[in-house]
């Protein structure tokens, strides 16, 4: 058995389980990761990374990358086809000394990835997944992990010669989507193969799917053994699930099951307006700085119009659940200034207010 996660990225022990934020490409940028990392992530992912971005010495790939010195332990998720760019690609990140470890993608389904041969199309190949982490291994100090699927389709289980090609090469952990590349990110989370690769594992397993409440993570602890849990999606405008499944597994009972897919704790309307501006003025200063570095003359309307496109897509999932949020969500295309988005919060969260204090029940209109 290799080292356990704890040792391998230097994580506070007192954690249990480790739960890690996934990588989400257009949303896993530093403020997010910061404020996962707050609420309780122990490891985070960056947005997916073209090795061959990095090597052209993009710009804008690089940016990917940016990190704040205050946000926790940050793995670099990067993705390609071919084993000699990712090894160069792997050692540059290395050595910019931001990061905890390097992962690799084999599992995003995105058509103009896989065509390309990365992503989920390395399913297909376990000997070409060997030969890029190999390559890797060779290149970095830093722990190796790779994130991949179970196969390409219920009936082409792939992940056991996957997991073989893993450990011969010397990755140090693997963290598997418990669906197949045919599911994209929909369908059920097939709990029991997840499980019987922890079984079969010599490395660390770190299990993702489906967990989008304390009880769906109780269930993945506790169903297949993985040594960490990574949550993607349920992390969207909701940090707070990192605290919450922590506060369940620290009381040691079973969490209920929620009353229905996707609801979510009542939360103070404060905290989510706190947290919420805390998310944007961390968004304006990563923006800043880019900008700053890249010594671009900067129009401000312009910027300000980048900003409130990259933020609208965090927006609604804020404001989830709350009264008014579905009206918000079908006017984000017209959320073009901060203004108008901080105007449009505003009211959702007045509107919820009032509704809270009328104390009606779910359902009834005010
Ligand atoms: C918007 C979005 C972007 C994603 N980007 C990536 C990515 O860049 N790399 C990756 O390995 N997975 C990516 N995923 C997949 C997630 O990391 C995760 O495996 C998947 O959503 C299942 O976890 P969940 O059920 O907790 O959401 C993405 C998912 C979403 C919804």
């Amino acid at each position: 058995m290799g080292k356990t996660l704890h040792a391998c990225f230097d994580l506070p022990s007192r954690q249990s389980p480790l739960l890690f934020l996934a990588p989400m490409a257009g949303y896993t940028n530093a403020p997010m990761r910061r404020l996962c990392h707050q609420h309780g992530a122990a490891l985070t992912y960056t947005e997916m990374t073209s090795d061959l971005g990095l090597l052209h010495t993009s710009d804008k790939t690089w940016h990917l990358l940016e990190t704040f010195d205050d946000e926790g332990p940050v793995i670099a998720h990067l993705y390609g086809s071919d084993p000699a760019s990712l090894a160069e690609a792997a050692a540059r990140v290395e050595q910019s000394g931001r990061f905890v470890g390097i992962d690799l993608n084999a599992g995003c389904p995105v058509h103009k990835i896989t065509a390309n041969g990365a992503g989920a199309a390395l399913i297909h190949d376990p000997r070409r997944i060997h030969a890029i982490l190999s390559a890797m291994r060779r290149a970095i100090r830093l722990p190796l992990t790779l994130k991949t699927r179970l196969g390409p389709s219920p009936d082409r289980v792939a992940i056991f010669e996957t997991l073989d090609a893993a450990e011969q090469a010397g990755a140090d952990a693997l963290t598997l989507h418990g669906r197949f590349t045919s599911q994209g990110h929909g369908g059920p989370v097939h709990l029991d193969l997840l499980a019987e690769v922890k079984r079969r594992a010599t490395l660390p397993v770190i299990g993702n799917g489906g967990v989008a409440s304390p009880y769906d993570a109780w269930r993945m602890f506790h169903e297949t053994g993985v040594d960490a849990i990574m949550i993607a999606r349920a992390a969207l405008g909701n940090p707070w699930i990192f605290e919450d499944t922590l506060a369940a597994f620290a009381s040691g009972a079973e969490p209920p099951a929620p009353a229905f897919a996707g609801a979510r704790p009542r939360r103070d309307l404060t905290v989510i307006r706190d947290t919420f501006e805390a998310h944007i003025a961390a968004e304006i200063a990563l923006f800043e700085r880019i900008q700053a570095r890249s010594g671009l003359p900067v129009d401000a309307a312009q910027l300000e119009e980048t900003l409130a496109t990259t933020f609208r897509c965090h927006l609604f999932r804020y404001l989830h659940g709350l009264k008014g949020s579905s009206y918000v969500r079908g006017r984000l295309h017209e959320l073009n200034t901060l203004d108008a988005i901080h105007a449009a919060v505003a009211g959702c969260l007045e509107r919820e207010a009032a509704y809270r204090a009328a104390a009606l029940p779910r359902g009834v209109r005010i």
